[in-house]
């Protein structure tokens, strides 16, 4: 299998290059727009523990949305199913940061992996966690086994310097009751927990956690029960590439994530947990060569969840 694994990912790695040129990087938040656009690497960690990674796999970068995964997996072990009340489950069918769900919705996010819902998640930890910021870093760490994970504070307060659309959308949610804290704390854990900085390595070993239903591959520990991970799969799957959910499902057929960094992790449920990183983003929000490259992934390996 590792051979095959191997010269998968140097087939892969090949036949995603024609589209280097596709897609540009996100601007609209200035220190994003810094990076080099041609980064492109792949890392793929089975649950035996095999690691398979070409390019730029070791690379840290700004995770963004894919962030909101861990801050919902997080609440999740601290509050169980409490937190879908404050928060949906559904696919929103817009873009990440859309205000118009929220006003006819009074303030309940459709799903936690929109900003909105990202912020009902980080006010819920703002709640649990004595020292939130400190407390997020130990987790991601932990299940990433990378000490050398951090925030990037330029990347938080470049978003924070133009968080304006963010800004409207934690004083709406405010507005309706479900934010409690402060609009102030809440983004200030948000954009911190967007800027933190991994690679792809440390996203495929994190990612493992829910390919292993809830438990740490090295040390058997329980971080999620087996029912909160489906539940975490799920909303991936249908709610992880925002308005473009139906299309990651359709042709990749794993649940994942995005982020704006150019960032994706997907994981095979029993088997593997692969990220991919390429800055150039389509049109919405999602990297192009990344997506390429995990549609020919479970193309090649004739295995998808479905
Ligand atoms: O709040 C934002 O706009 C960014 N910090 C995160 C957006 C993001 O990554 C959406 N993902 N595709």
């Amino acid at each position: 299998m590792s051979s095959r694994y191997n010269s998968i990912l140097t087939e892969i790695y090949n036949e995603a290059l024609p589209l280097k040129q596709t897609g540009t990087v996100a601007n609209y938040i200035p220190e994003l727009a810094k990076i080099d656009p041609d980064k492109f690497g792949i890392h793929l960690r089975t649950l035996d523990g095999d690691d398979f990674f070409i390019g730029d796999s070791d690379e840290k970068f700004s995770i963004q949305s894919i962030s909101k995964v861990f801050a919902l997996a997080l609440a999740v072990s601290l509050i169980g199913e409490k937190v879908f009340k404050r928060v949906g489950v559904e696919p929103s069918g817009s873009s990440f940061n859309s205000l118009v769900q929220l006003e006819y919705e009074k303030g309940i996010p459709r799903n936690p992996l929109i900003n909105a819902g990202a912020m009902v998640v980080c006010d819920i930890l703002i709640d649990k966690l004595k020292h939130p910021k400190k407390e997020i870093l130990n987790f991601v760490r932990k299940l990433s086994g990378n000490q050398s994970v951090s925030f990037n504070e330029h990347v938080a307060a470049s978003e924070k310097e133009f968080g304006f659309r963010n800004a409207a959308l934690a004083n709406l949610v405010k507005s309706f009751g479900n934010i409690h804290h402060t609009v102030d704390e809440v983004l200030d854990i948000y954009f911190h927990i967007c800027s933190l900085e991994m690679s792809c390595r440390d996203l495929a070993t994190a990612f493992l956690l829910f390919a292993n239903h809830g438990k740490l591959p090295n040390t058997h520990e329980e971080i999620l029960t087996k029912s909160q991970t489906k539940r975490l799969s799920a909303v991936m799957q249908t709610c992880g590439f925002y308005d473009e959910a139906g299309e990651f499902s359709f042709t990749v057929g794993l649940p994942g994530k995005s982020g704006v960094g150019g960032g994706i992790v997907a994981l095979h449920p029993h088997k593997y947990a692969v990220a991919t990183w390429s800055p150039r983003l389509n049109a919405k929000g999602n990297s192009v060569m990344g997506m390429k490259a995990l549609e020919l992934l479970t193309t090649k390996l004739g295995s998808s969840i479905f």
